[in-house]
């Protein structure tokens, strides 16, 4: 079942915006290669708002001493309060991916319009 959460217009590219659909308090991220992600608003940390954290990418480098780049812009939520950081795409922690992940949920984009894709 689809739960309309907002107009695309609504989160601009590079941009994330919190909503709560169906009781779940969501992070809606437009990435900068437009595609909408959506993610429990709540660090699994000490559960600060994510909305309130910084969206951007990653610094990485091929192998150590080759110049870095920046990738992946759009598709990582730092956290406001201790900086831990969070992939939309999969909701992995990258800070400490082996004790905490943040739940993701299936969009669809339909004529303008996002929606929650529940089973
Ligand atoms: S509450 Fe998010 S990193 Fe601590």
């Amino acid at each position: 079942m689809k739960y309309r959460v907002c107009l695309q217009q609504d989160v601009p590219p590079g941009e994330m915006r919190p909503f709560t659909v169906k009781n779940i308090p969501l992070v809606i991220v437009h990435s900068t290669k437009g595609v909408f992600y959506a993610i429990y608003r709540f660090c699994p940390h000490q559960h600060s708002d994510l909305s309130t954290g910084i969206l951007g990418g990653l610094t990485q480098a091929e192998e150590p001493g080759a110049p870095f780049a920046y990738t992946r812009a759009g598709e990582i939520i730092r956290c406001a309060w201790h900086g831990f950081s969070y992939d939309v795409t999969s909701g992995a922690c990258l800070t400490a991916p082996e004790k905490l992940r943040v739940k993701t949920y299936p969009l669809l984009v339909d004529d303008g319009e996002v929606f929650l894709d529940l089973a």
